[in-house]
């Protein structure tokens, strides 16, 4: 697929066919995370594929409640992909500091969207998910106390006949200008 209508396609999947996904389409989307460029190359990310029925059930229970419930799509998903954020290298780690900059969480947001769009040239859907119990999804995956989730994203063949959306986005005006704010 050519990338300018692979950004066009790509888009959130909250409807999925319960078909399971392939193991070497899962290696694909491993390989396009781990390829994701990162300040200092300090790769400061943990792909933890979810896909044991049980235990997939369990966290895309940990990302909707009673209150909030615009996730209660995730247990539909045949995998969930946690990405952890791990320590980047010393020198990122300083110079975050000194320029009050959170490359790390930058970084998983890149490798995100590797893996969102590489999904999409596979055929598959995904949606990324900023909204859920960190720690019960860091108990159920023995993910260690100190470490941070950065975003959970499903991922599946989309429902029959999901329909491609429209975009709605700022125009072109809004959102950028030259040379200057
Ligand atoms: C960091 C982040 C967190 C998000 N969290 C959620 C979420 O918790 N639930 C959800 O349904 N969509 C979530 N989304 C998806 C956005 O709503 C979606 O990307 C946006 O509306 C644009 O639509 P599109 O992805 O279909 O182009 C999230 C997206 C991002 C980038």
């Amino acid at each position: 697929m050519d990338f300018s209508e692979l950004i066009r396609v790509r888009q959130s999947v909250r409807k999925y066919d319960g078909r399971a996904v392939e193991r070497e389409k899962l290696e694909k989307l491993i390989e396009a995370v781990r390829l994701a460029p990162s300040a200092s190359n300090s790769q400061p990310w943990k792909l933890i594929l979810v896909d044991d029925p049980e235990l997939k059930e369990k966290v895309a229970r940990a990302t909707f409640d009673s209150v909030v419930s615009f996730n209660k799509f995730a247990p539909q998903a045949p995998v969930l992909a946690v990405l952890v954020e791990e320590a980047p290298m010393l020198i990122t780690q300083i110079g975050g500091r000194i320029k009050k900059r959170d490359y790390p969480l930058i970084d998983i947001g890149i490798a995100a969207g590797h893996f969102c769009l590489r999904a999409a040239e596979l055929g598959l859907g995904t949606c990324m998910l900023g909204w859920f119990s960190e720690k019960t999804i860091k108990r159920l995956l023995n993910i260690p106390r100190q470490k941070r989730i950065g975003l959970v994203i499903t991922l599946g063949y989309p429902a029959e006949g999901y329909p491609l959306r429209g975009k709605s986005r700022k125009t072109a005006g809004a959102m950028s200008s030259h040379n200057g704010y």
